[in-house]
Order: C-alpha cells, then structure tokens, then sequence
C-alpha cells in the first residue's frame, strides 16, 4: 500500500469507533492515510484520534479556518481510494441523490478514485426498501458495497449491520487498489495439514497451520486471479470471493486436485500432506492393553508427484513447498527433480520465526534451470506476493 493515497470517510454512527483501527491498520501497511468526519462522527469518535493516528490534519467542514478552499477537489482527486466507513443510512441517502452539503459529501461527488462504502446500522434500518434502493443506485454507478456483518448490533439486538472487521474491510481495500495483474489466471492452491484417522478419536497429522497457503490464495484473489483453494482442516478464516474445498485426509486431497486440476494454470501446493496413513481405522476407540504398540501405516499418494508426471504440453505451472529440518538446499533440489515440477519453496521449519504457526517465513525459492533466490525474512503475506511475482513471470515466458 506505500505510495497510495487513501481517505477514510467517517460518518456519525456507533462503529466510528471501528475506523479508528481501519487508520492504523492503513497506515501500518503504508498508505498515505487521510480522515475526513462528518459533524456526527465527531460526536462519537474525536478528530484528535484520527489525527493522531494518520499523522495527518482531519477535515470535518467545508469552511473551517484549517480547511483551503479546495481540499474539497485536491483530496477527492489525488487519492486512489475513497473509504466511507461507516456509513450511515443518511449519508448512503446523501451520495445516491447527489446531495453534497458538508466537507465529505462533496468530496464523494468530486472524486474520481473507487469508492468503497461501509453501510453500519441497524438491521431494520439496513433492510429498509429506501436504504436498499440507494445501495442499488450507488452499485450501480461503481460504488463498491462491503456487505454488512450479522451478529449482535449495538441497539442490543441481533442481525445483519454490523461493520464488518476492520481486518477484512482491509483485505477489500487490498483487492482494490491491487493492480488485478492476475486476471485471468486460474491458481488452485493447498493449503494446511492433513489428518489420517485411526480410530473415532485419534489420528496422525503435522504441525501446518495453513497460514502460508491460505496467504497465497488470499494475495492470488485480491490479485484478480480465479482461485481454488482445497484446505486441510485449520483454524483459520475461510477467505472470500473463492471455490474452497475442504478435505481431511491425503486420499481427500487427492481427489478434490485432480478433480480441479484440469482448470487449473498455476498449482501451488502449499499443504503439508501426510505421508503415510493408518494401514487400518478402526470402528471404535482403541482400547489400552499392553505395554507397547504398533500402528501399521502404509503410504499416501504423492499428489504432487503425480501432477508432475502428467504430459508437459498439458502441465499447469507446478509449484512445490519443501518443509524441512536439515539439509534444506540438497533435498528441496531432490524434490523438484523427483516430482518435475517448475519451482519449490524451501524452508527450515526448525526457525522459531519460519515455519508452520509463524506469521513471518524465510525461504528459497529454487527452479528447473538451476537458478536459485534467496529471500529474507518476511511477513507470509510479503512471501505470498513475491511468490505470485515470480509465478506471473515464470507464466510470461511459457507463452
Ligand atoms: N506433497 C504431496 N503429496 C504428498 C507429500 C507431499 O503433494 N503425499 C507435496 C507437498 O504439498 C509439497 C511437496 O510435495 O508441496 C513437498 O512436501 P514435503 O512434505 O516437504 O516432502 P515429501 O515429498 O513428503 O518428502 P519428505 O516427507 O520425505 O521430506
């Protein structure tokens, strides 16, 4: 987001308070942030907060001493996206009937950037033919509508209202100042453990998390890519506006890829597939008896592997992650050989600030010709977008 200008529109309703969080979480990611208030926000939410937190002046009227004659047009003008959050079913009313009487609706009229309006209020209010109809009306100009959250509302009842996360109007605002270089492609991504059943209440599985598989097809989506994501069970949140299959097991696995893999352009398989399964499940709980155990386990298919042995001509781009403890370099080389495919991910899962429950990873990306990056410590999301970079250009020169 560095280099981006983004203007906050805060109009007077209770989950103000909300937007505060939205202006850190823009300025931490970069962009030059800027707040303009309506009279009523001010109520609920001080200007200071804002300005605090954007490093920059709020504007809250047309005629303020603080406020030049043409804020109004060069902050509508120069910025790449227009946020009102939240926004009120008046101010909703205001933008669909080209009504500009204060600093902010005006701006709103003048701007040329994407808008994306926020609507917060009550369920009732929101359901209201009225309210609908200017929601329709403003869509139908270009307007971006972030659809509202259900769930307990702050007049003490219950239902669809509310502002969504400050977290995910973010992942919108990222979907819309992107490029969309990716448009067009389609990326079927794994993502997460899978869990091999011994018995109604045991299994084996692995340590993933699904944080960087689930970083990929989120920066593939928001980079206008058609993604499939299959997922092995994690704790995260589904990402919108994509196909998820969600599997178990390797078996499952296996299934739900081949089945898309024919759609499929790019296939990243992020997911830490479990090598071998219990050679039997049992029906019952397994009983304790004697001192020690064994378990028999017989082999999982190579998904990959298998993807990698279909004809080139109708390969997808292939693009494998190596997980390991040692030896990083010589077996991640091992496997891109071993499963033909065009690019693996290395990494030492042993780091403390790498690996499955980390938010940061650090890792080597090796290619068929040979050649070999080095990347330094990153956030997943960064390692996600540098990735999709590389696949974008790997992509470039097939054709
Ligand atoms: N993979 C797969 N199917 C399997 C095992 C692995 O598709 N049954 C894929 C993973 O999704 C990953 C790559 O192969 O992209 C490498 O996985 P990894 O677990 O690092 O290696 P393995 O091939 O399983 O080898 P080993 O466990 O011996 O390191």
């Amino acid at each position: 987001m560095k280099g981006k200008k983004i203007i906050v529109g805060v109009t007077g309703g209770i989950a103000a308070y909300k937007s505060a969080e939205l202006v850190r979480l823009l300025v931490k990611e970069g962009a030059n942030t800027f707040v303009a208030m309506t009279r009523n926000a001010a109520r609920f939410v001080t200007p200071l907060t804002f300005e605090t937190l954007s490093n920059n002046r709020v504007i809250r009227h047309m005629f303020d001493n603080t406020t030049a004659p043409l804020d109004h047009i060069t902050w509508a003008q120069e910025a790449d996206l227009v946020i009102i959050s939240p926004a009120t079913a008046n101010f909703i009313g205001k933008i669909a009937n080209g009504i500009a009487d204060d600093f902010l609706s005006t701006l709103v009229i003048a701007s040329t950037a994407k808008i994306l309006v926020c609507p917060s209020m009550n369920s009732q209010m929101f359901a209201n033919a009225a309210v609908q109809v200017n929601l329709k009306r403003i869509a139908e100009r270009g307007y971006v509508i972030m659809d509202p959250a259900e769930g307990e509302l702050a007049c003490h009842t219950e239902g669809k209202g509310r502002l969504p996360d400050p977290q995910e109007i973010m992942e919108k605002v990222r979907f819309l100042i992107s490029g969309q270089d990716l448009k067009g492609l389609r990326i079927l991504v794994t993502a997460g453990p899978t869990v091999e059943p011994l018995d109604p209440v045991r299994f084996i599985s692995n340590r993933s998390t699904g944080r960087m598989g689930y970083a990929v097809a989120k920066a593939a989506g928001r980079r206008g890519a058609t993604v499939t994501l299959v997922s092995g069970p994690t704790a995260l949140t589904a990402p919108r506006g994509m196909m998820i299959y969600r599997v178990q097991t390797a078996l499952e696995m296996k299934r739900a890829v081949l089945d898309c893999s024919a759609e499929a352009d790019v296939i990243i398989k992020a997911a830490a597939v479990s090598d071998y399964r219990p050679r039997e499940r049992a029906d019952q709980k397994i009983k304790k008896g004697a001192e020690t155990m064994t378990i028999d386990l017989e082999k999982n298919p190579d998904i990959l592997a298998e993807l990698g042995r279909t004809k080139r001509s109708n390969k997808p781009l292939l693009v494998g992650f190596a997980a390991e403890t040692e030896d990083l370099l010589i077996n991640a080389k091992e496997k891109l050989q071993a499963k033909d495919i065009d690019m693996i991910v290395a990494n030492d899962v042993s780091r403390e600030d790498a690996g499955f429950a980390s938010e940061t990873n650090i890792v080597k990306i090796l290619y068929r010709d040979g050649t070999q990056e080095d990347l330094p410590l990153m956030k997943k999301d960064e390692v996600a977008d540098h990735l999709l970079d590389k696949i974008k250009d790997l992509i470039g020169e097939k054709e």
